[in-house]
């Protein structure tokens, strides 16, 4: 028997510690949970996906009254993203939260199913998308799916 270490980075950082780019990513993150559907959870979560154009796709999540009918603000925004613009690579994605008393100060991290997405994103595009994870005391540097989703299931198994 051998163990097997699977060596992880996550990089946290300040918003002032951000570059443009990224604070300019995690601000329209910001402004897409204010557009959140969810009268169910009241828990609002925007999604910015910037792509290899320059262009930004924002998204939140849509909530139902049948519960598994609604979806992530991630994958609202990275399936919007690659359906106006299917030709262009996914190259960041910054995800915010809040409750009803304000933004988290714990960054939210994406739910398994979006992990899952986020990894057909790269494996479409062949490159890595790097993640953000706004929380009010420290955001989350990720630069790459598989340090969310190590072991992964993706089309390299079929
Ligand atoms: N939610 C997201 O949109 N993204 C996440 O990363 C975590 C959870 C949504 C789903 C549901 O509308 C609400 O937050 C509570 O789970």
């Amino acid at each position: 028997m051998k163990d097997i270490h699977i060596d992880i980075r996550i990089r946290s950082a300040s918003y002032g510690e951000l570059d443009e780019t990224e604070r300019i990513l995690v601000d329209e993150a910001k402004s897409a949970a204010a557009r959140s559907y969810s009268p169910y959870s009241k828990f609002a979560v925007g999604a910015a996906v910037l792509l290899a154009n320059g262009t930004t796709v924002t998204g939140s999540n849509q909530e139902n009254a049948a519960y598994p009918s609604g979806l992530c603000a991630e994958r609202t925004a990275l399936f919007y993203a690659n359906s106006r613009y299917p030709d262009q690579p996914v190259d960041m994605l910054a995800i915010a939260a809040r409750n009803e008393s304000g933004f988290v100060a714990t960054p939210v991290t994406p739910c398994g199913a979006c992990r899952q997405v986020i990894l057909e994103t790269e494996q479409r595009f062949k490159r890595p998308v790097r993640i953000l994870l706004y929380g009010e005391s420290e955001i989350l540097l990720i630069e790459g799916i598989k340090d969310l989703l190590p072991l992964s299931f993706g089309a390299e198994f079929l």
